[in-house]
């Protein structure tokens, strides 16, 4: 896991010394700043085990005011800051290169505010998704966002990712959802975005420059969301199909037949399948087939939804459609179903080593990708396979091996990304740049946009010191695994 340190520089940063950790201690206490190194392990390794850093100190704020003193701090010494909320990022975007301090926000867990008239949220970054989104069930709300992580990423971290997930379809991205945030600059200055209005038109939008930076611009320490109303019902069609095309024709009648109840609409091949039941010991509710969907309804009226999505199963099946299919309404039901879908990345990693790529392609090439993919890959791989948010045209490509093997990355890259850019897709579609892939943006990016998001960096962070060595392409050097 230390393979692309011989590749990447370490910027001209200070290096941290006893007085540091002295002010520190000063300013947080003892306990909140941490050195031990048996409890800095797992803050500088990734959830993939991919990436990981060195990284000799952890600092654990509660407020904003004890942000900006850090940040204030870390700026005037040159000490470089890496943000870390969850620690789920899928692209090394959460864990340090180098030596970075670790910028810990998982005590900044509050729910500040709800207005149960707007569904507005305001809340800490350190709150976890999944504590959300029960906090607001009790009051008939859900969160916007739904991902797989939710038991452990925190919603600054989420909104630092600009994370899509499994309800996007329905609810949009978090550029919609969020409607304010408060942020930390490179310098301490506390940047107050907080708005809970819907609507504000007064110029420059600039807390969307914050969801998606991924720490790079400056430390998110307060949000507001746009939460939707709690679904009364929720339906869900676990189907199995023998051909690509018989997804496709699946989808399109699902978004006319089922319309303002569809709120996920996902896609899942054999290989994933086999993956994922062989792995975690899972058991297919349905018989085997090339491919399988997990088709969700969200509604008020739990009697009409359920009619709605039975006769739209029964009118594929009938057409021949789908070849097998089973209906879910009960809560146990619904998330036993959910959980062949939502742990794929777990089952994955069991594998031993997963080269995992987060693309946006039209939907209708997704299976021509896979296929393609394993055509270059001859016999050199464990596993390749192709998972993913359909609705939203965002496939899930992972491929898996022992350990890591050099030569099939090789073959991986840059093969894939050329192929997502003779598409004119998107390198990430919701996992982020982070440190992984940074060197490939110009694959979905030009030059010219490149050069601005630059421009913006110097303009927050002059000195470069919030998460380095991510999102912007090294000028230095280039990545190589
Ligand atoms: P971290 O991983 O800790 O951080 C993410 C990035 O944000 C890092 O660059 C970090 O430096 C920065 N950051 C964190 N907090 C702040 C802050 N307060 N201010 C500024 N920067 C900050 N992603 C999806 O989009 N859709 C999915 O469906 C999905 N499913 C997943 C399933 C699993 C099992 C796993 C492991 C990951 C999944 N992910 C998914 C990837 C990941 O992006 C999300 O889990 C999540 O958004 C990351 O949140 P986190 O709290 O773990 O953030
Ligand atoms: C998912 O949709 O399951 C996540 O994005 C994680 C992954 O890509 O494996
Ligand atoms: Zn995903």
């Amino acid at each position: 896991s230390i393979r692309y340190k011989n590749h990447v520089q370490r910027g001209n940063f200070s290096t941290l010394q006893p007085d540091d950790v002295s002010f520190f201690r000063e300013k947080l206490g003892q306990h909140r700043v941490v050195t031990e190194q048996s409890d800095l392990a797992g803050y500088n390794v990734d959830w993939l085990r991919i990436v990981r850093g060195s990284g000799t100190v952890v600092l654990k704020p509660k407020t904003t005011e004890e942000i900006s003193i850090i940040l204030k701090y870390c700026n005037e010494r040159n000490l470089a800051v890496c943000p870390q909320a969850g620690n789920t990022s899928l692209v090394g975007g959460s864990v340090p290169v180098f030596d970075e301090v670790i910028l810990s926000t998982s005590l900044m867990d509050s729910v500040l505010s709800f207005d149960e008239w707007s569904g507005v949220l305001v809340c800490e970054p350190g709150c976890i998704l999944e504590k959300l989104n029960d906090y607001l069930l009790e009051r008939d709300f859900i969160m916007p966002l739904d991902l797989g992580a939710k038991g452990s990423c925190q919603i600054g971290g989420n909104v630092s990712t600009n994370a899509g997930g499994l309800r996007l379809l329905r609810y949009g991205s978090l550029h919609s959802t969020v409607l304010g945030c408060e942020a930390v600059l490179a310098d301490g200055t506390v940047l107050d975005l907080m708005s809970t209005m819907k609507k504000d038109n007064t110029g420059y939008d600039l807390k969307h420059l914050f969801i998606g930076a991924e720490g790079t611009l400056g430390i998110i320490t307060k949000l507001a969301m746009q939460c939707p109303s709690k679904p009364n019902a929720i339906n869900l069609a676990f189907i199995g199909l023998n051909s690509f095309d018989k997804v496709l024709t699946t989808f399109k009648r699902a978004k006319s037949d089922l319309g303002e109840i569809l709120s996920s609409c996902e896609y899942i091949d054999a290989a994933s399948m086999e993956c994922v039941t062989g792995n975690l010991s899972l058991k297919l509710p349905i018989a085997q087939s090339p491919f399988y969907m997990v088709i969700e309804t969200s509604g008020s009226f739990g009697e009409h939804d359920e009619e709605k999505l039975n006769n739209f199963l029964e009118e594929i099946m009938t057409e021949n459609i789908v070849s097998d299919g089973t209906i879910a309404s009960g809560s146990t039901q619904v998330k036993d179903l959910w959980a062949l879908r939502e742990r794929m990345a777990e089952a994955l990693l069991k594998d031993g080593y997963c080269y995992k790529y987060d693309l946006s392609i039209p939907l209708t090439v997704f299976d021509e990708l896979v296929q393609d993919m394993r055509t270059q890959l001859g016999e050199g791989a464990k596993r390749v396979c192709g998972y993913g948010h359909l609705g939203d045209s965002n496939i899930h490509l992972n491929i898996t091996s022992e350990t890591f093997d050099k030569s099939l990355h090789n073959k991986i890259e840059p093969f894939v990304y050329e192929w997502v850019a003779k598409h004119n897709g998107s390198i990430s579609a919701e996992h982020g740049v982070g440190f992984k892939k940074r060197d490939y943006l110009h694959y979905s990016k030009p030059n010219e946009a490149i050069g601005i998001m630059r421009e913006i960096k110097n303009l927050l962070d002059p000195k470069g010191i919030l998460n380095p060595y991510k999102v912007l392409p090294d000028t230095s050097s280039s990545l190589k695994l």
